[in-house]
């Protein structure tokens, strides 16, 4: 009889014109780390990572859903002046002006998502407000940023003396700035009735163009959660994800047999296979599938997440695809 996972898969792949370059027979993919049935699974991007994951795990600790998990684990990334690509310290556009982007979804599916949001330490807090008091799933700009007023959240000044250094070095060396990679934080979580969210937040590409907004405030792109299935959160050239949809096909390719790993790196096929690439471009994805088997994967060497599980946080390097 022939394997309905291995089938659904393959029939996937063709649909899709893909070659599957792995064996789907098992589950768990080699190099996919398995947690403990039952105990919570934290799994986030970068070394920034540590201290998120540590943040959502003892938000479950204290009697918190696991929204409020991912929600607390990456207001930390948010708050540290030091990390130049997330929140309050992140690089600016070549405006000068630090514009913020970040979603949340809930295990029931739920999403909300604010993008181009400007004076506002945590936007994932504001992404969380949208989806859960507004009808929609998505506000920018002004509109995210009055909403985000009327809710009580303080104008705050983002632009630390180090980031404001950064673009006047920059922009001392040429007028027209190109846009630098960078660090987003993407987290997944399960707690241990094996419920899953996700949140994800960045100050975007260093120096982008104004108005510009990447893939991180995009469901489906920055981040993807399907609680009978999964979660991936992606990290990078926000461009190269957004074209390829990265972390709703990685939950897709999970949904249809194959494992964390497995799924991580088809998805970066497909980017290399579909979008020409430089070498500046980056992308990085996690997955956490719904036995809470982890891993992650990326184009380039370089990339490293985090992983709470079994009651240890740490740093992972990822396999890379070229
Ligand atoms: N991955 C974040 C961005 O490109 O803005």
């Amino acid at each position: 009889m022939i394997d309905r996972r291995k089938f659904l898969l393959s029939s996937l792949a063709a649909s899709l014109g893909v070659t599957l370059p792995y064996n789907v027979k098992s589950s768990v993919a080699p190099g996919s780390l398995s947690a403990a049935p039952g105990s919570p699974v934290i799994i986030s991007t970068w070394d920034h990572g540590i201290p998120a994951n540590e943040a959502a795990y003892q938000s479950l600790l204290s009697g918190g859903s696991i929204l409020d998990a991912v929600e607390a684990g990456v207001r930390i990334s948010e708050a540290d002046p030091d990390i130049g690509s997330v929140g309050y310290g992140g690089l600016p556009d070549a405006d000068g002006n630090v514009t913020l982007d970040a979603c949340i979804m809930d295990p029931s599916g739920d999403a909300g998502s604010v993008a181009c949001i400007k004076e506002i330490m945590h936007p994932i807090s504001v992404a969380r407000k949208v989806m859960e008091k507004t009808p929609h799933v998505m506000l920018v700009g002004e509109g995210a940023q009055k909403f985000a007023e009327k809710e009580g959240f303080p104008r705050e000044n983002l632009l630390t003396p180090r980031a404001k250094k950064a673009w006047e070095k920059e922009k001392a060396l040429k007028n027209n700035l190109s846009p630098v990679g960078h660090d987003t934080i993407g987290l997944v979580g399960m707690d241990k009735s094996g419920d899953i969210a996700g949140a994800c937040t960045t100050s975007g590409l260093g120096f982008k163009m104004p108005g510009r907004v990447g893939d991180s405030p995009i469901i489906g792109a920055g981040l993807y959660v399907d609680n009978e299935v999964g979660g991936a959160a992606a990290t990078g050239w926000g461009e190269l994800v957004m074209k390829t949809l990265g972390s709703f096909l990685v939950v897709e390719l999970m949904r249809n047999g194959a494992g964390p790993e497995e799924a991580c790196r088809e998805a970066l096929e497909r980017i290399r296979r579909k979008v020409p690439l430089d070498s500046e471009h980056q992308v990085g994805y996690i997955a956490l599938n719904k036995s809470g088997n982890t891993a992650g994967y990326c184009l380039r060497e370089g990339f490293e997440y985090a992983l709470h599980s079994n009651g240890k946080n740490h740093l992972i390097k990822a396999p890379s695809l070229l």
